[in-house]
């Protein structure tokens, strides 16, 4: 059997969650829009779905909208905001996952937006005083748009603290929440947030389905054109089956939060202790000890040859872990998390994260091989 340790990358799916797709699969093929009885179905299986995710965000049903996942739902987050709200300039940072960073990018070549990068500190910290510099200079046309929880080091923004300051300020704010939903509760009646997103396949759902959150404030238009879906905002025949699995998975993880967030707490923990009176000279990235995801640890190795292949030798011995976050072309590029944070470093990074499917007994087994591999 092998070893899963890229719960950030993605998560196995739930057996509950693989029942939900697999019957609804079977039995709720009708197009939603249909009007006839096996469409009418199918709408109602996405109402369902949609009521369920909305509880647990504390939002209203109208402000929850069905995605691709979570790059989908980041690149609406911004260029709608550009397009529609009329946002000129976004407060940002350099650590964002790729499909904000790749967005913001695009904005700024060909719609002429302006992109700040607020200061962060080694371990990926938010620096706040800067934060509001950015925020206080800048108005009405300013959106922030930051990650809560980074996916490749784990360490968290203080959302509650840096929503308080943009609506202080009258700035909007988005938030790259795929990492942290189904992890941590979120209030959106509490926490002054206009678009955040999730991504099933984070949190033991389907891959290739998602979620954004808009609040009813922020009017945008269609993000895909065509069929009056998602009312009107994202064209394309919903994915039923797979609406209804995210929302079961969903539904679990909020469910189950405080179980599976001491479960893995645990685990994390017991690595830690492992690897420290194993290992001489490791470095642990991130806000590890700090504000941090419970799910991720990043470690880094002393440079040496055997270091350097660590991520396949561990593939190899039966054991997935990540170089940094997955990367899309199955290449292994560098982080530009870790190359940005700390540039000088030569160490080889490697991120571990975890589920409530892990054990100490896979930890047990994941040190026996790294002392293989570094011995
Ligand atoms: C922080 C973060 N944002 C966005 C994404 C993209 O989500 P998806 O894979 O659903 O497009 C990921 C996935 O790796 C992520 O970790």
């Amino acid at each position: 059997m092998r070893i899963y340790f890229d719960n950030a990358a993605s998560t196995p799916i739930s057996e509950e969650v693989l029942a939900t797709i697999t019957q609804h699969l079977k039995e709720s093929f009708g197009n939603p829009s249909s009007i006839h009885a096996d469409g009418r179905k199918g709408r109602t299986i996405i109402e369902e779905a949609r009521k369920i995710i909305a509880n647990h965000l504390n939002a209203s049903l109208g402000e929850i909208f069905f995605t691709s996942g979570g790059s989908e739902s980041n690149n609406m987050a911004v260029k709608c905001a550009v397009r529609d709200l009329g946002i000129k300039t976004i407060i940002s940072s350099q650590i964002e996952h790729h499909c904000v960073l790749h967005a913001l990018q695009s904005l700024e070549e060909f719609q002429d937006i302006k992109i700040l990068h607020v200061k962060l500190d080694k371990k990926g910290r938010v620096d706040m005083e800067n934060l509001k510099e950015l925020v206080s200079q800048n108005s009405k046309d300013t959106m922030v748009s930051l990650m809560h929880a980074n996916n490749e080091i784990g360490t968290m923004m203080d959302l509650q603290a840096v929503a308080d300051m943009c609506k202080e300020h009258g700035v909007l704010l988005h938030s790259d929440t795929v990492q942290t939903v189904g992890r941590f509760p979120i209030d959106v009646q509490e926490t002054n947030i206009g678009f955040l997103s999730g991504s099933a396949h984070k949190f033991h759902g389907p891959k290739g389905v998602g979620f954004i959150y808009i609040n009813s404030e922020n009017i945008i238009g269609p993000y895909i054109n065509g069929g009056s879906q998602e009312r009107n905002m994202r064209a394309g025949t919903e994915n039923t089956a797979f609406i209804a699995g995210m929302a079961k998975a969903y539904d679990l993880a909020n469910l189950e939060m405080e179980s599976r967030t001491s479960t893995i707490k645990e685990l994390r923990q017991y690595l830690i202790d492992q690897l420290q009176s194993n290992f001489n000279d490791l470095q642990f990235n991130g806000d590890w000890d700090g504000q941090c995801l419970y799910t991720v640890l990043s470690v880094s190795f002393p440079a040496t040859a055997k270091t350097d292949l660590m991520v396949f030798s561990l593939d190899i011995a039966g054991i997935s872990a990540s170089g940094g976050s997955a990367c899309s072309s199955g290449v292994e590029t560098g982080s530009h998390v870790m190359s940005t944070l700390i540039p000088e470093d030569l160490r080889k990074t490697v991120r571990f994260s975890f589920s409530h499917y892990n054990t100490k007994e896979e930890i047990d087994v994941l040190i026996g091989k790294l002392k293989e591999i570094i011995s």
